[in-house]
């Protein structure tokens, strides 16, 4: 068995809320009756987490993560429960912790380092490569509250680990930096790991979490639903997330179900911990849970192989929830697009797809104006904004009068796709162009006209965004024992 770097024990916290400020006040002045909501932000978590492994923690905003980390952190203190931490831990909390917003860089650089328990020699040689690291030029010498967020990253992360510490927990900070800074910080986060630290990591990016973790946590409504490794708990926290709203309970309850049969299998230390003290406890579900029973040597990957499918959705719907939050619709210059829609082969509208599916994206125009040379447009988009793939069509001109739209004229523009999109939520544009007056230009532009999920879908291997339907195909080729002394496999792809 590996050492354990943290120990979470039943821990729970409960905020109060009060619904008008003056109220904490006189909830004070006049002790006795209750004048706030309580809300519990963490229902009784256990788990261990090993020395010198990687845990990622994710789950949709509010779930309660960073006040988890806070609790370890000790920057919080639960409301029932118990922490115990072995080794000296640095923290990346969210943006505001930490730091005196009044002191420069460099003051903050010590004022760190002594909180993380250094002495003014030791940050005093580590003073340099913190500088470097944050690569901030002047700005060191800056009071904090100056800086921009992704500076004030930059030297968070410098300092929280140039400390060597033998924990340290970042919370979603990496997100804010440019590219380059960021591959800088994965870096040192593989460093950390290598001279055996334990990193708890904070992520919504779900290839982050894959790349850098050994294992991960799901949580949900302050509850922790899962622990498994990373590819599993994202796997699962998609499919709560891109649940429809009537089903996240169901979704929420075979998760925690799945989590208990784990719990029993009492999986191996090295792949995964299942949440748990050595002796009987009571989970969320009210289920009582025992650890210490077989050991098992089992892998990740079998033992999830062994775990019941869902039922998962198998067929695409229509969520009305699911709109764009905002459309931007450039200014009509002769034409209007409306109607936007996606439908199956058989006509229904839906907003749900399954992936490799072939759908229709129409939508309508109206011209009001006449037009020539007129060409229709779609556009599919992450939610960052990436552009994935489109395409842009001319009205055949044999359909046409002259190759002119007439004004007046009403256009049903139909797209058939094929989805070769893994699991995820997509935008799409809508834009007509064509010559007006001479000119060529857009006659209507539609930005963020339509939204879609595409499901997310068991057993799938396909990994980024877009679904290339990749096809393995491994051979192992015969090895010629006349040729080579020891054994030796080739592997063929
Ligand atoms: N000091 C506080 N007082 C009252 N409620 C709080 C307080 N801090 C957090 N909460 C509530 O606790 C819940 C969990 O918050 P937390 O910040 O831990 O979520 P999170 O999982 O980190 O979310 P995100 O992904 O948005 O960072 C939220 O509903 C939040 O509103
Ligand atoms: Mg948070």
């Amino acid at each position: 068995m590996s050492e354990v770097a943290i120990t979470i024990q039943n821990v729970s916290k409960c905020f109060k809320r009060y619904r008008h400020p003056v109220d904490r006040l006189k909830e004070l002045l006049f002790p006795g009756k209750q004048r706030a909501d309580e809300f519990w932000a963490l229902r009784d978590i256990s788990l261990e987490i090993p020395k010198g492994k990687t845990l990622g923690i994710v789950g949709a905003n509010g779930s309660g993560k960073s006040t988890l980390l806070q609790i370890i952190v000790g920057t919080l203190s639960p409301t029932t429960g118990h922490v115990n931490v072995q080794g000296r831990i640095s923290a990346l909390l969210e943006l505001g912790s930490g730091f005196n917003p009044e002191f420069t860089g460099r003051q903050n650089i010590f004022f760190n380092g002594q909180v993380l328990g250094l002495t003014q020699r030791q940050i005093e040689d580590k003073y340099d490569d913190i500088v470097a690291f944050a690569d901030i030029g002047d700005f060191i010498d800056q009071p904090v509250k100056t800086y921009s967020s992704g500076m004030f990253v930059r030297l968070a992360f410098a300092v929280a680990t140039s400390v060597e510490p033998d924990i340290l927990v970042v919370d979603e900070a990496l997100a804010v930096g440019d590219e380059a800074f960021q591959r800088k910080c994965y870096a040192r986060l593989e460093k950390i790991q290598d001279r055996g630290g334990t990193i708890l990591f904070v992520s919504h990016s779900a290839g982050t979490v894959i790349d850098l973790c050994d294992s991960a946590v799901l949580m949900s409504e302050g509850e922790l639903l899962l622990y498994n490794t990373p590819k599993y708990a994202i796997d699962k926290y998609h499919k709560l997330i891109y649940a429809p709203t009537e089903k996240i309970q169901s979704v929420r309850e075979e998760l925690r179900r799945l989590n208990q049969k784990q719990y029993h299998q009492n999986l191996s230390q090295d792949t995964i911990t299942p949440n748990l003290t050595k002796d009987i406890g009571q989970n969320s579900s009210g289920v009582t849970q025992q650890a210490g029973e077989v050991v098992t040597e089992k892998t990740a990957a079998e033992i999830i192989n062994e775990l019941p499918t869902f039922a998962l959705q198998s067929k695409p719907f229509y969520d009305p929830n699911l709109k764009p939050a905002e459309t931007l619709s450039y200014l009509s210059r002769g034409a209007k697009i409306s109607n936007p829609q996606i439908l199956t082969r058989r006509k229904e509208p839906v907003n749900n797809l399954i992936g490799r599916d072939n759908y229709i994206y129409t939508y309508e125009v109206e011209f009001l104006q006449e037009a020539s040379k007129v060409r229709f447009g779609m556009l599919v988009k992450t939610i960052k904004g990436s552009e994935l793939g489109g395409a842009s069509y001319r009205f055949p001109d044999e359909k046409l009068e002259d190759g002119v739209v007439k004004a007046g004229t009403k256009v049903v523009v139909k797209f058939r796709f094929n989805c070769l999109l893994n699991p995820g939520v997509y935008f799409l544009n809508a834009g007509v162009s064509g010559i007006v007056n001479g000119h060529f230009t857009y006659l209507a532009r539609c930005i963020d006209v339509g939204m879609f999920r595409v499901l997310p879908e068991e057993d799938s291997d396909s990994t980024g965004i877009i679904d290339f339907m990749i096809k393995p195909n491994l051979t192992v080729d015969e090895v010629d024992e006349t040729l080579s002394v020891s054994p030796e496999m080739k592997i063929l792809v």
